[in-house]
């Protein structure tokens, strides 16, 4: 059986994809436009939020929420307080957490579903008689839902925010709710690989009018004009409007784009990648239903593998971003082996992260803090990876995965 590479993540760019690049192109308008909007407003009907604002990854995204909570009439969080998160989860959650001056407290996870638990949570605040926490930060991983509802009830008792970092759980359902609508605010990235791609592209998506306010000020260096489209040649623009009643002589002075109230990034994206991310999100029902067909052939196949491998668990609910497999028994093949011969044979895999506080280098300063303290995390970050479920998979290329692992494992057992 001839079959190409078994890619953990596709991007076809057909004709569609095409034409929308080229209809950017012919429009003019590069920077953020239209089209940026036109998304922010489909992605917010999709999730179920009021608001959705688009940045140039997940990792701003998740910068400019946090940076909105610091600015935020309500909230207030303060600077260098703690925000518990998972320790098994792509780096990016954790370098936000740090680079907004925030730092990460991590809680173990559950093995099935690779996310931090309620009781988890629970036991570490109560430990720690609330250390100083300001932000509960849970990762939906490889789109299995966390616990919401339980979550969101220790927030609220312990007095703390919670932020779903939401960025690989794009239209998965909780509790009749999607991921991303289920907490104060939430991240999304639409990296190269996810159910909804751009090439690079983030969102937060809330609906709460403040933080919209807020992360649309930060994401363009803290700039006065919050307009959502900017409306300043119109003289609409209520910035404008109450600068000239408090500064009538100096009206044609003041721009409201280049006049800042407060530090922010330049986390702007552009309209090519809303562009691309409108052809995907079109496609949305189809991309999610075939991942889950393919989870569940997947499972089929590999299931007289099960006491070796964990095999993800399936659900219509979930919208999978990959088929991840956590090695049960590391004595009868390691990661690495089996990682390795995959490979060879043209099936593409990746770890599923590594622990950040106790196998990343660059936490490297919180390892003898966490050392034995994360055991579920410590496993899996040794031991778990994962391969694609991606829509583009067809029939004949799962049934050669499915060879494939028959012939690596079959020779061990
Ligand atoms: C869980 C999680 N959070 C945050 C990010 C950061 O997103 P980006 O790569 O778009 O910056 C990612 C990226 O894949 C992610 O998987």
């Amino acid at each position: 059986m001839i079959v190409n590479k078994i890619q953990v993540g596709d991007f076809k760019l057909g004709k569609e994809e095409r034409d929308a690049i080229i209809k950017v192109l012919d429009s003019g308008r590069l920077s953020e436009g239209p089209k940026v909007r036109e998304f922010e407003e489909e992605w917010a009907k999709f999730i179920g939020t009021k608001h959705s604002i688009l940045t140039s990854s997940g990792t701003a995204a998740i910068m400019c929420g946090l940076s909105a909570l610091k600015y935020h009439n309500k909230y207030k969080i303060k600077e260098g307080t703690n925000i518990i998160t998972s320790p098994i989860t792509y780096i990016a959650t954790s370098n936000a957490i740090v680079l907004t001056n925030f730092k990460p407290v991590y809680v173990d996870i559950d093995r099935k579903t690779f996310n931090i638990t309620p009781e988890n949570i629970k036991e570490y605040l109560e430990k720690n008689n609330n250390s100083d926490c300001s932000v509960i930060l849970p990762v939906h991983l490889m789109g299995y839902p966390c616990d919401m509802n339980k979550i969101n009830k220790i927030a609220k008792q312990h007095g703390l925010v919670t932020f779903e970092d939401s960025a690989q759980a794009h239209g998965t359902i909780y509790e009749g709710k999607k991921t991303g609508a289920l907490s104060l605010l939430s991240d999304f990235s639409f990296y190269i690989a996810h159910n909804i791609q751009a090439g690079e592209m983030g969102a937060i998506t809330t609906d709460d009018d403040e933080i919209n306010r807020l992360v649309r000020k930060i994401k363009t260096n803290g700039r006065m004009c919050d307009c959502k489209i900017c409306v300043r040649a119109t003289g609409q623009c209520v910035k404008l409007k109450k600068h000239e009643k408090e500064n009538p002589k100096n009206v044609e002075d003041f721009d409201p784009r280049f006049s800042h109230d407060l530090i922010g990034y330049n986390f702007k994206t552009m309209e090519f990648q809303a562009a691309l991310g409108l052809t995907q999100l079109k496609k949305a029902g189809w991309i999610i239903k075939k991942r889950q067909e393919n989870v569940k052939y997947l499972n089929e196949g590999l299931e007289e593998f099960s006491d070796i491998l964990q095999l993800p668990f399936y659900s219509n609910k979930i919208s999978y971003l990959a088929y991840p497999l956590l090695i049960n028994k590391p004595n009868t093949i390691s990661r690495k082996n089996l990682r390795t011969e995959l490979e060879k044979k043209n099936v593409e895999t990746r770890p599923l992260f590594g622990c950040i506080p106790t196998q990343q280098k660059a936490y490297s300063y919180l390892k003898k803090e966490y050392e034995n303290k994360l055991p579920n995390a410590d496993y899996v970050g040794q031991n778990a990876f994962y391969i694609g479920c991606h829509q583009y998979l067809e029939r004949n290329e799962l049934d050669y995965v499915i060879k494939t692992f028959k012939e690596i494992l079959g020779k061990r057992l």
